[in-house]
């Protein structure tokens, strides 16, 4: 039998546990950016013709160019990620091209840091070491207000999508002594589908679906964004959600910037509208220059959108993406498949 090779496209190194998942295949042709910087769209267009699947990052457009680029014996597009929002779902279905990714390797890494940046919004993390790293603690000895922030326990928490990553938050908030959870998906007012944690037959804390946005804006003390980025959740936290929030709320995104309206934030925690907000992520990550207007909010904590970065769950994240393309081009069942 002649022996025939497929060409596969790998957008960025791989950590060697995934890296040699694909070289053990060798009927592999592996064609990669061997970097740690995103992958180069002229590159990743002209070397991806050809090739029968595609392991790509969040940062990497998958569109109908790409596609067309790769030509029709595509099957498999594999994501290192759990959000599709840089993939266009309709292009892949049209062509049947198969999707997959990563949805609950990470679940516990990201819910751990939402977690640390409810607490670090409401506790004035990032102003706090801001204060003793610019040497100003002499200047501000201990005394009873001195950066007093509201406290957690007690706190109604709303979460804006209530997937596996909100429901993961929530089970670690209720040892916090959260008295309540509001939540919200694309169907308001309605139960969620699926209970990940049996946290929703037998709640500790009530816990109930919002009738709206402006219910859940205006009863919680903790927001959280944890829904994916689609057209309908473009700017989902605008203007019009901080004006109903509470003073002594905190917003915390974990999903994906452009779910809230980055100058409405600014503009709210100028005039504190809101307390604070714990942010993984922001519109136009990763290019946010030192003068950007959110890095001189004092009471917002930025970070580089590291919410899966752990040890473990990146080695998960890169052999189920490996494991996924590799399924999608035997005609396998993958780890975790997008239904397009
Ligand atoms: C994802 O996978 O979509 C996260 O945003 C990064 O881990």
């Amino acid at each position: 039998m002649p022996h025939t090779t497929s060409k596969v496209v790998v957008t960025r190194n791989l950590i060697d546990e995934a890296q040699q998942l694909l070289e053990a295949d060798n009927s592999l042709e592996i064609v990669q950016w061997k970097s740690d910087q995103p992958c180069d769209r002229s590159w990743l267009l002209e070397n991806v013709k050809g090739a029968s699947g595609i392991l790509l990052m969040l940062s990497d457009k998958c569109d109908d160019e790409l596609l067309q680029a790769a030509g029709e014996q595509l099957k498999v597009v594999a994501s290192f990620s759990v959000g599709t929002d840089h993939v266009d779902r309709e292009a892949l279905k049209k062509r049947n091209i198969r999707l997959g990714y990563t949805p609950t390797c990470l679940t516990d890494a990201v819910a751990d840091l939402s977690v640390m940046l409810i607490l670090m919004a409401q506790r004035r993390g990032g102003e706090a070491m801001g204060k003793v790293a610019m040497g100003e603690w002499s200047s501000m000895p201990w005394h009873p207000l001195l950066m007093v922030g509201p406290q957690i326990r007690g706190a109604t928490v709303g979460f804006l999508g209530f997937g596996r990553i909100a429901q993961a938050t929530l089970k670690r908030l209720i040892p916090f002594g959260i008295s309540r959870a509001l939540y919200l998906t694309s169907r308001a007012g309605q139960p969620a589908k699926d209970d990940h944690y049996g946290l929703l037959k037998e709640p500790s804390v009530p816990t109930e679906p919002a009738k709206s946005w402006e219910e859940l804006a205006s009863e919680s003390d903790v927001v959280i964004v944890g829904c994916s980025l689609s057209p309908s959740t473009k700017h989902l936290v605008n203007a019009d959600f901080f004006a109903k929030m509470k003073k002594l709320a905190v917003l915390v995104n974990i999903a994906r910037g452009p779910v809230v309206d980055t100058n409405a934030l600014v503009e709210a925690l100028e005039k504190e509208e809101i307390f604070g907000a714990g942010l993984d992520v922001i519109e136009n990550e990763p290019n946010i220059p030192a003068d950007h207007p959110i890095l001189k909010q004092p009471r917002c904590v930025l970070l580089p959108h590291i919410g899966s970065a752990t040890i473990d769950t990146r080695v998960d994240m890169a052999t189920e993406s490996a494991r996924n393309l590799l399924a999608g081009l035997r005609g396998e069942a993958m780890v975790n498949e997008v239904e397009l």
